[in-house]
Order: structure tokens, then C-alpha cells, then sequence
């Protein structure tokens, strides 16, 4: 197996990783909203979702560029939404709006599966492949 191969290969994983910790994370802010916890708890998970869904989005970039990604900019608009909703999420619950907050989260997970399923799956296959 070639040197780029391995690569692809190592790359593909370390982002299947990554997905399973991000998806660990948001099911972990929903069950905590849906349960009710104290709001700094639910903060708390908010704001480690945050941090690792930038650091994700950046790594996830930095291969799409790698690679030359032709669906770059679809894919980053993405990203950028998800990191908005998430914002947005973290000032309504700053404000106190938890019914607000418990929708949103549920609509994120259902965002992030959907984009994981599809545009990831997407670019993982273009990376399995590329040279
Ligand atoms: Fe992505």
C-alpha cells in the first residue's frame, strides 16, 4: 500500500473518531436538557460541545483543502451553521430560555447526523480514493 493510501486511510479514521466524540457529546447536551439538569451542568456541555465541534470543523477543513475539495464551500457553509446554531443555543440558555434551548439541541443532532451521513460521507469517500 502506498504512502498516500495510508494516508487516506489514517485520515478517514481519525475523522470517524472525531464524529463519534462529537456525536457523544451533543446526545450527551440532549440528554441533559431533556433531563432537566441544573443550567450550569448543561452549560458546561454546551460549552465542550462547542470547542470540539471548532476543532473538528478546522481539521475537517484542513484535509478539504488539502485534498482540493471541490464541495468546499457547501460543505463549510455547513460547518458555519452548525457552529451558529450552537451559538445561538448557548445565548438563549444564558438567557434562561429552556424551552428554546431543548428544540434547537434535538434539531442540531438531527443537522449533524444528517451532514455526517452525507456530505462527510461524501468527502471520506473522495479522500479514500484521491492520490
Ligand atoms: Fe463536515
Amino acid at each position: 500500500m502506498s504512502d498516500i493510501s495510508e494516508f487516506n486511510k489514517s485520515a478517514n479514521a481519525g475523522t470517524d473518531r472525531e464524529h463519534e466524540v462529537q456525536l457523544g457529546l451533543l446526545e450527551a447536551l440532549c440528554q441533559a436538557v431533556r433531563e432537566g439538569r441544573d443550567a450550569q451542568s448543561v452549560a458546561l456541555n454546551l460549552a465542550q460541545l462547542r470547542s470540539y465541534s471548532e476543532a473538528h470543523f478546522a481539521s475537517e477543513e484542513l484535509l478539504m483543502r488539502l485534498k482540493s475539495y471541490e464541495d468546499y464551500a457547501t460543505h463549510v457553509e455547513d460547518h458555519e451553521r452548525m457552529l451558529d446554531a450552537l451559538r445561538d443555543i448557548a445565548d438563549d440558555h444564558a438567557l434562561g430560555k429552556s424551552a428554546l434551548v431543548a428544540g434547537n439541541v434535538e434539531n442540531v443532532l438531527e443537522f449533524i447526523q444528517w451532514h455526517i451521513a452525507t456530505r462527510d460521507r461524501k468527502f471520506a469517500d473522495m479522500v479514500r480514493s484521491s492520490k
